[in-house]
């Protein structure tokens, strides 16, 4: 089979095309035809090798934990997919080595559910790692309800696109922090505010609409911007984050619940997602699409960190 691989920890230049022999579903696992691959921001860290000692890894490294495709053989014990069933995950294994940048991949069945019917496998490859980041933040750790406000900075990026459909859909209200260029795609998203990070008044935008603070921040940015996203939290509000622990950076005097998500595949949240989608109640938005022979360039686009909603490689 045809899969993308790095021999060694560096730039995108080590991401290479090699020629691997087709896996075998062992029991419990399905033989999946990749027909798409999500690229993540965390495709590139890994190739970096800024995750080696969080995760043991095994090279040839194929990357990538996201997929679409078709089961193409089952093993043995596999009740509850089929041959032929269009299916996508979220598929982060124990040990980073077989990765879904690939025609195929042998893989438990506990990874794998159905895809929304509506989508192609570029869409629906898009979705796994990204919306259950979202989902997770959103439902999982910060509990948003109806009514609450919520302001997202890094609004526009993957997972970005989705919190800002769930947090819609759960009647929250939203302040999205984007550059301009992307305010008119997170209103259609149902921001119903957006601001520019960019722009000198950027803090006196925010303290006009949450005065004494917005009920929860979802900072998906990290560093300096984390740092200064706890001021715009209520005194009794929330705070998660997806890239650093926001604990050491809350002041000491007020009541700040803090949360840091690291997604974990689950099949149950992405069959609801799957509903959601199919029901024509969530997006997802692609910026780009490439041939799995061009992976450097869709590395080369990831790594911007300013990416509108999603990146995917297609696998004919
Ligand atoms: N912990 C986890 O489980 C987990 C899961 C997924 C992702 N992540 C991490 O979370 C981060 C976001 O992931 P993603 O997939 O959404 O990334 P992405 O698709 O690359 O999007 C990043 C977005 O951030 C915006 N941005 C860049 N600089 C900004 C700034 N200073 N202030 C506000 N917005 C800014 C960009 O918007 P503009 O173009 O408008 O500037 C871009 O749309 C990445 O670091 C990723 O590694 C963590």
């Amino acid at each position: 089979m045809k899969a993308v691989v790095i021999n060694e920890f560096g730039g995108k230049d080590n991401l290479t095309l090699a020629d691997l022999p087709t896996p075998e579903p062992a029991e419990g696992e399905v033989l999946v035809r990749i027909r798409a691959a999500g690229v993540n921001p965390v495709d590139w860290k890994i190739r970096e090798g800024w995750l080696k000692d969080l995760f043991p890894h095994e090279f040839p490294v194929i990357p990538g934990w996201d997929l679409a495709g078709v089961i193409e053989d089952t093993g043995h014990s596999v009740k509850r997919l089929a041959k032929g069933d269009k299916i996508y995950a979220y598929a982060r294994r124990p040990v980073i080595q077989k990765g879904t940048y690939a025609e195929y991949t042998a893989i438990p069945e506990s990874y794998i559910t159905r895809s929304p019917d509506s989508l192609s496998f570029e869409e629906s490859a898009s979705i796994p790692l990204a919306a259950l980041t979202a989902y997770q933040a959103i439902y999982d750790a910060v509990k948003l309800r109806e009514g609450q406000s919520i302001l997202m900075v890094g609004a526009s990026g993957g997972v970005g696109g989705f919190a800002v459909q769930f947090a819609n859909l759960i009647g929250a209200k939203v302040t999205a922090i984007a550059s301009e260029k992307n305010h008119a795609y997170l209103r259609d998203l149902g921001a119903e505010n957006t601001v520019c990070y960019t722009k000198d008044d950027y803090d006196e935008q925010i303290q006009r609409i949450y005065p004494s603070g917005a009920d929860v921040v979802f900072d998906l940015t990290g560093g300096d911007t984390l740092k200064s996203a706890v001021n715009y939290v209520k005194a009794d509000g929330k705070i998660v984050s997806i890239t650093e622990d926001p604990q050491p950076h809350l002041p000491a005097d007020k009541g700040i619940r803090s949360h840091f998500v690291f997604v974990e595949p689950n099949v149950k949240q992405l069959d609801h997602i799957r509903e959601l989608v199919d029901s024509g109640r969530l997006k997802t938005y692609l910026s780009s699409v490439h041939p799995l022979a061009d992976v450097q360039k869709a590395h080369t686009e990831m790594e911007t960190g300013h990416t509108r909603g999603k990146i995917v490689l297609n696998i004919d």
